[in-house]
């Protein structure tokens, strides 16, 4: 008997920058149970690259004509910030099931629309969550999944990079406009820090305090410095990201009950209880390269599991969801001089009272 291969799922490419070009289209390619049919970018020159990339894609200027000439299973996000909550919405009223490039939002009353739109749709939307994905994160998260290192009481996370990435245009970048990016390196690294903190400490966060700060660019009218605390109910997670540093490097540790994991880059020393401390050199140090094609290409199972499965559909979501509300709440902290904030979810506005004549 053969068992036929279930038919690969026909995705189009919504902003065809560098993330899209470096991390994605490798991963897509290699993926047997994904096609990527079609392109959006309303740049010609990225239009003109994706005819040469991916020559049996059709290639549209306009996202509404994407989806009203193309039958698609899902859209792959790839816009700068302040785009994703219209593009991500559009596809949902076609129920067409979405991967959005991290932020998927930066505002909590355009997470509900989502969440709300998800669900009517019944569609999938599934943020790029990519940093899970890195051999030494995974390595880390199954050291603590094996219980090694006891409860984890302490988390610290640094991003330090000496400037933002360019954008596809190869000008300065849309990452230092606040009306494009939705904020500066807390949405753009902080969104990553955020989901590694309540992964590596496998709870939700339930309070934050943020400070932010311009120490390089400082005209940019966004932050280039961010320095989070974020409260678990048994656990603290520390995060400190800069593009004002003097070197690129990522570190980070998760101290446990018996034991400590320390992460320097391409490095990850293991120590338990009174045993050696035990070193692991990984290929590819995690501050290399801003576009991650490898761990884009290993997150696209757990997309597929979401597409597919129901008892693990909205996992990814919620995730966001922790991730959203921890951005809203840190620059809020940071406006009120890093004042500890709860992260209660906010009452839904009420619906306009019919007899009020609203
Ligand atoms: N997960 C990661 O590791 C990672 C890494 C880099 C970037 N990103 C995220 O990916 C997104 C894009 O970043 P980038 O560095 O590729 O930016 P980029 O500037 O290189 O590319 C953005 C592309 O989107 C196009 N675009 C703009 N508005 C559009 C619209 N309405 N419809 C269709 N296309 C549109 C632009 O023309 C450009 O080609 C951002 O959200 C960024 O935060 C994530």
């Amino acid at each position: 008997m053969t068992t036929r291969r279930p038919r690969s799922l026909r995705g189009a490419i919504v902003g065809f920058g560098n993330v899209a070009v470096e991390g994605h289209l490798p991963a897509w390619r290699q993926h047997k149970l994904f096609d990527i049919v079609a392109v959006c970018d309303p740049s010609e020159a990225r239009l003109g690259l994706a005819a040469e990339l991916l020559p049996t894609a059709r290639r549209y200027a306009i996202v509404d004509e994407l989806l009203r000439r193309e039958r698609l299973d899902f859209v792959d996000v790839a816009t700068p910030p302040a785009s994703h909550t219209e593009v991500v919405l559009a596809a949902l009223a076609k129920r067409v099931a979405v991967l959005c490039e991290k932020p998927l939002t930066t505002r909590w009353d355009e997470l509900r629309r989502i969440r709300s739109a998800a669900s009517a749709a019944r569609a999938v939307v599934f943020t790029t969550h990519n940093w899970k994905y890195a051999p030494i994160i995974r390595t880390a998260k199954r050291t603590l999944r094996r219980g090694d290192l006891g409860a984890v009481s302490h988390v610290r996370l640094e991003t330090i990079r000496t400037a933002p990435p360019s954008d596809a245009g190869g000008a300065s970048t849309w990452r230092l406009d606040p009306a494009a990016a939705g904020g500066g390196i807390l949405v753009d690294h902080g969104w990553h820090a955020f989901y590694l903190a309540r992964h590596l400490v496998d709870a939700e966060p339930v309070a934050i305090s943020a400070v932010t700060s311009q120490r390089k660019f400082t005209t940019a009218g966004v932050e280039d410095t961010a320095e989070c605390t974020i409260e678990f109910p048994h656990a603290r997670a520390e995060i400190f990201l800069t593009w004002a540093g003097d070197a690129r490097r990522n570190s980070g540790t998760v101290a446990g009950s018996s034991g400590t994991l320390t992460i320097a880059d391409d490095t990850l020393v293991t120590t338990i209880a009174d045993r050696a401390p035990v070193e692991t050199r990984f290929a590819q140090p995690l501050s290399a390269g801003s576009y991650h094609p490898d761990w884009f290409a290993a997150m696209l199972d757990d997309f597929h599991a979401e597409l597919h499965d129901p008892t693990v559909r909205g996992d990814n979501l919620r995730e966001a969801e922790a991730c959203c509300r921890l951005l809203e709440r840190g620059y809020q902290s940071s406006a009120a001089g890093g004042a500890r904030l709860a992260l209660v979810e906010p009452p839904a506005p009420a619906a306009a009272d019919p007899a009020s004549g609203e």
